[in-house]
């Protein structure tokens, strides 16, 4: 135990190089900023940019969070899917309020977006669903995510029962795959920097307006 503690110690952090951010002339809105920075992230090579932790309240209260990609984001917010049956889709079913997180490491790059989720309604839903790959489809259209998995067996079974169903339906939506939209009320914009002088950008939506400030790191 004593090992890991040093070794985690000598881990570097934030070891940079990082390039500035200047913050006197930002975009009106959260989503045109992070438009900016996503764009960094994909050119800069980021892995897997898109990938996202959301965070959701369960039923007693505790916070549960797990990697999500994101769909897509525009002028009414980020989005998502799952299947509202798994536990965060139940969880969303009660308790709509959530946080995204986003993190690229060797941009020294971080951004939170507190918000609600809001489903998008069937015609988007389906569509996303049949945008995803077969096994993808699959996946979701056994419909028993987050369930407790009994054996290994079960699971190949039912991926080869929904793939044959998929290749003679090859147009079938699974209902219950839902494309939530986060409507953010809080985004934070975090960039690292190597002498522990980070720039901390918030925006905050009041009266359906965006105003921004700077936070001490
Ligand atoms: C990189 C990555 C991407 C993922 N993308 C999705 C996704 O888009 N939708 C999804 O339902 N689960 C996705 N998952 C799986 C979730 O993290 C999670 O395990 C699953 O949705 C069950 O979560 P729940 O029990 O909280 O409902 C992804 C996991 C990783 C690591």
């Amino acid at each position: 135990m004593k090992n890991i503690k040093n070794l985690l110690r000598n881990l570097e952090v934030l070891s940079g190089s990082f390039s500035d951010f200047h913050t006197d002339d930002v975009p009106e809105t959260p989503h045109e900023l992070f438009i900016n920075w996503l764009y960094i992230a994909i050119r800069e090579d980021i892995l897997e940019p898109h990938a996202m932790t959301i965070s959701t309240v369960d039923h007693d209260g505790y916070p549960d969070a797990r990697v999500l990609i994101l769909k897509n984001i525009d002028d009414n917010g980020w989005y998502f899917a799952t299947s509202s049956e798994s536990r965060k889709g139940q969880q969303l079913a009660e308790q709509s309020k959530v946080a995204l997180t986003f993190y690229w490491p060797t941009l020294g790059k971080q951004v939170r977006i507190r918000g609600t989720a809001v489903e998008t309604g069937s015609e988007r839903s389906s569509a996303d669903f049949l945008e995803r790959s077969e096994m993808a489809r699959a996946a979701a259209m056994i419909a028993k995510q987050s369930n407790l998995l009994l054996n290994k067996e079960e699971l190949d079974n039912a991926f080869d029962q929904k793939i044959d169903i998929i290749k003679s339906n090859p147009d079938l939506v699974y209902p219950q795959w839902k494309l939530y939209c986060v409507h953010a009320n809080q985004v934070e914009f975090w960039q690292g920097n190597t002498a522990r002088k980070h720039t901390r950008l918030q925006y905050r939506l009041h009266n359906n307006q965006w105003t921004h400030e700077l936070l001490w790191p």
